[in-house]
């Protein structure tokens, strides 16, 4: 039996996050510059994006490049970027023939010019396609974007739109860059470190991590159908006991 075949579609989650990491050590072991990672590891975005979408998940979330990227050497920072803006465009007609929205989070004003245009034109041109939502993390990182909701809700409580009693979890979730995505159900990082990067820290409150020693560029569909069959075999219990949710499968059955 195929992996594919073995996930129960019904118990698919809805929002699948990855951390996208190895590029350069994978370079390394080929003898090659780093960038060449960065490169290679394009065919792993494409594998996961159309798996993703044949399957059925609802929202895939790629952290790509992150605030702290920025203090990488230069030379690799706009090599990155180049990749980036090149990448989109290139991708943009196969996210619409497969209906794949494009979104953004992170601080995407802090992008050169063309990779802002080019994300922008992407976002647009893929706006309407219902099928999955592609989020790409830019520049992102979650304190920057957890800073950034603290600002937005202070000015809305000087603007008087707004007082600090009203302030619940939904209130921080609609002013955070992620407002209207449900939260990762399961958090894939790749290259066997076992750490969160600045990502998500608000969404993954409650998220199944996965932890492969894959290197990204040799992440491949079969990789991402294991971490869900993983996934699928946990129990998430937010806090309750194993005994009370078999009850509640009981009493719902
Ligand atoms: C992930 O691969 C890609 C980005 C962070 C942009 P790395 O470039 O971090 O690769 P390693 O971790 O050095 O191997
Ligand atoms: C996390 O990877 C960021 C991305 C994958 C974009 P890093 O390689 O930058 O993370 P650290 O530095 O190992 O924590
Ligand atoms: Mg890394």
């Amino acid at each position: 039996m195929e992996l594919k075949e073995k996930i129960n579609l019904e118990k698919l989650p809805q929002h699948i996050a990855i951390i996208m990491d190895g590029n350069g050590r994978w370079a390394k072991q080929h003898g090659e510059p780093r960038i060449f990672g960065h490169e290679n590891g394009v065919r792993s975005v494409r594998e996961v994006v159309e798996a993703a979408a044949e399957l059925g998940v609802k929202y895939l979330t790629l952290y790509a490049f992150s605030t702290e990227n920025w203090n990488r050497p230069q030379e690799e920072v706009i090599a990155l970027m180049q990749l980036l803006v090149h990448t989109i465009s290139a991708e943009t007609k196969t996210l619409n023939e497969n209906k794949i929205r494009l979104q953004a989070i992170g601080n995407l004003n802090s992008l050169p010019e063309d990779c802002f245009n080019e994300l922008h034109d992407a976002i647009e041109k893929t706006k309407n396609n219902e099928r999955t939502t592609l989020v790409l993390a830019l520049s992102y990182s979650s304190r920057w974007e957890i800073t950034n909701a603290i600002t937005n809700i202070a000015k809305q409580i000087e603007d008087k739109t707004l007082t600090s009693s009203e302030i619940t979890e939904d209130i921080v979730n609609a002013n955070l860059c992620t407002a209207g995505i449900p939260e990762p159900e399961l958090m894939i990082r790749t290259s066997g470190e076992h750490r969160i990067s600045n990502f998500l820290l608000w969404q993954l409150a409650y998220s199944e991590l996965y932890f492969t020693e894959k290197l990204w560029p040799d992440f491949r569909k079969n990789d991402f159908y294991e971490a869900i069959l993983d996934y699928q075999n946990r129990e998430r219990r937010f806090g309750k006991t194993s005994e009370q949710l078999n009850q509640n499968n009981m009493a719902g059955q």
